[in-house]
């Protein structure tokens, strides 16, 4: 498909590691329970929770630990691990936005082109509120709208929805495997922002959003 053929409606950003870097806060909230459960939980093995839901990232956690718990005493972990993220989200200052990000959205809103937000997250409208930028997104599709998690495409597809665009005019940003791969089943055009070793299924992939543009992007992935 070439650029001419090629019409951006839409924009939807995945929250943690593309807007903000929380994964580093999810790591330590969740070494911190391996701790109290008695093993070692390490940077490598946190890549394999980003992106997904929080009961999805326990089951992994625990799997890890070698550990078997009831639906029950799961819902109590997760709630813990999320007491303990809070406190540090809670501290969170606008200026951690990462770098360019802000901008590029300011410019593609100016361009007519629409901006959603669809993240597993159930704290997204918090984090977004307290890096004050919940304004830059029309529509917000998060953890608490949708049962089947990333890599179901039901995040993106209900942010599509929500901004009455078609998957195939809308670019997914994804910083997680299984966010681009939720983006690919859904139809979107996706462009990982990371490891391109990690992200190789994503059809273009940045390093992240410093100098960014819509006619950047769209030579991208034209
Ligand atoms: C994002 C993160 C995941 C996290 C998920 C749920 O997708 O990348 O690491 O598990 O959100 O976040 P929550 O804030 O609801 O625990
Ligand atoms: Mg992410």
């Amino acid at each position: 498909m070439n650029s001419d053929m090629y019409k951006i409606n839409a924009c939807i950003f995945d929250l943690d590691g593309v807007v903000v870097d929380t994964a580093k806060y999810h790591y330590l909230a969740w070494k911190r329970l391996a701790k109290e459960l008695g093993f070692d939980f390490t940077i490598e093995a946190n890549e394999r929770l980003k992106g997904i839901s929080r009961l999805d990232s326990l089951n992994i956690l625990l799997e890890i630990g070698g550990i078997v718990l009831s639906a029950d005493e799961k819902e109590k972990l997760a709630e813990k691990k999320n007491q303990w993220y809070l406190e540090y989200i809670n501290k969170m200052q606008p200026d951690e936005i990462l770098p360019g990000v802000k901008n590029f959205i300011k410019e593609l809103k100016s361009k007519g082109i629409r901006i959603g937000l669809g993240s597993a997250s159930k704290n997204a409208k918090l984090i977004l509120n307290q890096l004050e930028i919940i304004d830059l997104f029309e529509v917000i599709a998060d953890g608490t709208r949708v049962l089947k998690a990333k890599p179901d495409p039901e995040i993106f597809l209900l942010a599509a929805k929500d901004l009455n665009v078609d998957p195939h005019q809308c670019i997914v940003f994804e910083d997680a495997e299984a966010g681009i791969e939720a983006a690919n089943r859904g139809g979107f055009t996706s462009v990982g922002v990371g490891d391109p070793k990690i992200l190789c299924k994503a059809k273009a992939v940045i390093p992240n959003f410093i100098g960014m543009t819509l006619d950047k992007m769209t030579g991208l992935i034209g």
